[in-house]
């Protein structure tokens, strides 16, 4: 059944074209003057036009067309030609009890399906992830929830960092602190031992202890240098190594993401296309489009006449390594070969565009992929009360287990100081902060439109109140205790009626949600779903203050209300899974 909007458009299109005006000046939308009429209609403006007569007689004519054919919905003529709708309850009644009977409350399918790729979080092997990387997982764990829910076929990928300069940092360092590891005999060729040599811990000592000695050092630059290219070059001991680094780093960052809530299908990297890379420089030289300068092999990609003109990009550097854009080629041929995907999506910060509009030029150009078929889904910083990128008190860069540890403190605390969870056990009490915490963290990210900077404010974060992820929550966890009393006073729902505003201004929102989760996979934006949960979640909270559910007398009007509140949890849950938000059953 199609929306409320859809059919009215459906309706008055046709009579538009009863009087032999196009079909698409009866567009409905919601209307900007909801004092006025909950829908409307600006087409007759644009009619009069074609008709060469005045708005309003456009509009009289359209209207008495309209309202033999719908004669359940009131339309009004106000101002200089706007069509004002209204439509009856039967017609609020009958699309609010289509969507209850629907799982999925409304919400379509895509028509045609199809392979998506989803390139998210990318952290960097022995390297702490920061906001950026959490960023990038939160905006890309909610698209691939959302493409997925609609229907496409989504194959998402860490994309670890694992092929670059901090490999060869790591590896030198390791060697200076324990020159004795078999790793670095160089006439050694294996077995190495399956102990991993290293922990997180000294991983994550390692690499800062080795990236300060190297800027102040040319010589030990040079060295991690050396060693990345002998690494990358295949030598034994150092593929070992690196082997190790990553599955460390793995077993650690999974423990990050699963606290997050956050998943990903594929957990390859970088040094997993380094096969590829002399097949991809190949094609390139083949296809005449790589060219040799000052010793490194380039692509040219600027266009002529551009604004601002792109660097080339580096295929081969002076040295004879991959770079980063290298393996980035590397690696879409191996989706290619592997996935065949229609759309990769490439969630990253806006700092890399020119990087990314390199690759998709390059890939363009050798046929790796189609136009279009790339792109990047940029994002803003995550900023410090002062307006900067945000640091921790020692300056560094967060780290996020750290900032996941202290959002659970915070949730911790204004759950008791809410008087919440009061009567849970400690260990339920434990699992409510911790969806607190993912909710308050995910949520204020999502919210705005992703290449928007904010503010990092833990407490508002944490709130109940105001348009915050632990509101949602708390607002579904009222409905559900709702739902749990009339189990327990046997009350079963029943045909939704809709005879007050409140109750067809909340069905008006049941009834956007397909609306806006193409909105939000059209502009692969997120906030549309945050917008879409925090309207419903408000709809209901007017609902429900003006009319009462379990206490109502009539049994039908009852049982009716008691099916929109239900109709409401269960949207409202699907909504929040969108965004990567699950309620608790009571808090
Ligand atoms: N590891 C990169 C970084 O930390 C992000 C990777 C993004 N994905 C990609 N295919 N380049 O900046």
């Amino acid at each position: 059944m199609a929306s409320i909007p859809e059919q009215l458009s459906g309706s008055l299109g046709a009579a538009f074209e009863a009087v032999g005006l196009p079909r698409e000046l009866g567009l409905v939308a919601e209307s900007d003057r909801p004092d006025l009429a909950p829908y409307q209609c600006n087409g007759a403006m644009a009619a009069a036009k074609i008709a060469k007569k005045a708005p309003r007689a456009v509009a009289e004519q359209v209207a008495a067309e309209f309202q033999a054919r719908e004669p359940d919905v009131a339309i009004e003529i106000a101002g200089p030609g706007f069509l004002n709708l209204t439509p009856s309850a039967t017609v609020y009644a009958q699309r609010a009890n289509a969507i209850a009977a629907d799982p999925r409350t409304g919400a379509a399918r895509v028509e045609m399906p199809r392979t998506v790729m989803i390139d998210f979080g990318g952290p960097n092997v022995a390297k702490p992830m920061h906001v950026g990387h959490l960023r990038s997982s939160v905006i890309g764990d909610s698209l691939q929830r959302l493409f997925r829910f609609r229907g496409d076929r989504v194959i998402s990928d860490i994309h670890l960092g694992d092929w670059g300069y901090q490999m060869g940092l790591l590896v030198t360092e390791l060697e200076d602190e324990q020159p004795g590891l078999a790793y670095f005999d160089e006439s050694f060729t294996g077995p190495y031992p399956d102990a991993p040599p290293v922990t997180i811990d000294d991983l994550s000592r390692l690499y800062p202890q080795a990236a300060a000695k190297a800027k102040e050092d040319e010589e030990r630059a040079a060295r991690a240098r050396k060693a990345t290219a002998e690494l990358q070059a295949g030598r034994p001991g150092y593929r070992a190594l690196l082997q190790h680094f990553i599955n460390v780093s793995i077993a650690a960052l999974k423990a990050d993401f699963d606290a997050l809530g956050v998943h990903f299908d594929l957990w390859k990297g970088e040094s997993d296309v380094n096969d590829l890379v002399p097949e991809v420089v190949e094609l390139f030289k083949e296809k005449g489009i790589a060219e040799e300068s000052e010793g490194a092999l380039i692509v040219r990609v600027a266009e002529e006449g551009e604004k601002k003109e792109l660097a080339p990009l580096i295929l081969v550097s002076r040295q004879g390594s991959a770079l980063y854009a290298t393996t980035d080629l590397a690696t879409i041929l191996d989706r290619r070969r592997t996935y065949d995907p229609d759309l990769i999506l490439y969630v990253v910060d806006l700092g890399q565009s020119d990087h990314f509009e390199q690759v998709f030029r390059a890939a363009v150009k050798a046929g790796l992929a189609q136009e279009g078929g790339l792109e990047h889904i940029k994002f803003g910083t995550v900023n410090g009360p002062d307006g900067k990128r945000l640091r921790t008190r020692a300056g560094g860069t967060f780290r996020l287990a750290d900032l996941i540890g202290e959002a659970y403190g915070r949730a911790k605390a204004r759950l008791d100081e809410a008087g919440l969870g009061a009567e849970l056990s400690e260990a339920e009490h434990d699992r409510v902060a911790r969806l607190v915490a993912n909710a308050a963290i995910k949520f204020a990210d999502l919210q705005n439109f992703r290449t928007t900077n904010y503010i990092f404010e833990l407490d508002r974060f944490v709130s109940f109140e105001g348009k915050t992820g632990p509101y949602l929550l708390y607002q579904a966890v009222r409905v559900k205790s709702i739902m749990r009393k009339a189990a327990d006073q046997g009350l079963e729902p029943g045909p939704i009626l809709a005879g007050t505003p409140e109750e067809q201004a909340l069905i008006r929102r049941l009834d956007g949600f397909e609306a806006a989760l193409a909105r939000a996979c059209d502009l692969r934006a997120p906030n549309h779903l945050c917008d879409h949960a925090f309207s419903l979640a408000q709809a209901f909270s007017a609902f429900y203050a003006a009319c009462p559910i379990l206490p109502e007398e009539n049994e039908a009007v009852r049982a009716s209300r008691l099916a929109l509140a239900e109709t409401v949890l269960k949207q409202l849950e699907l909504n929040l899974a969108l965004i990567g938000l699950e309620a608790p059953e009571k808090m």
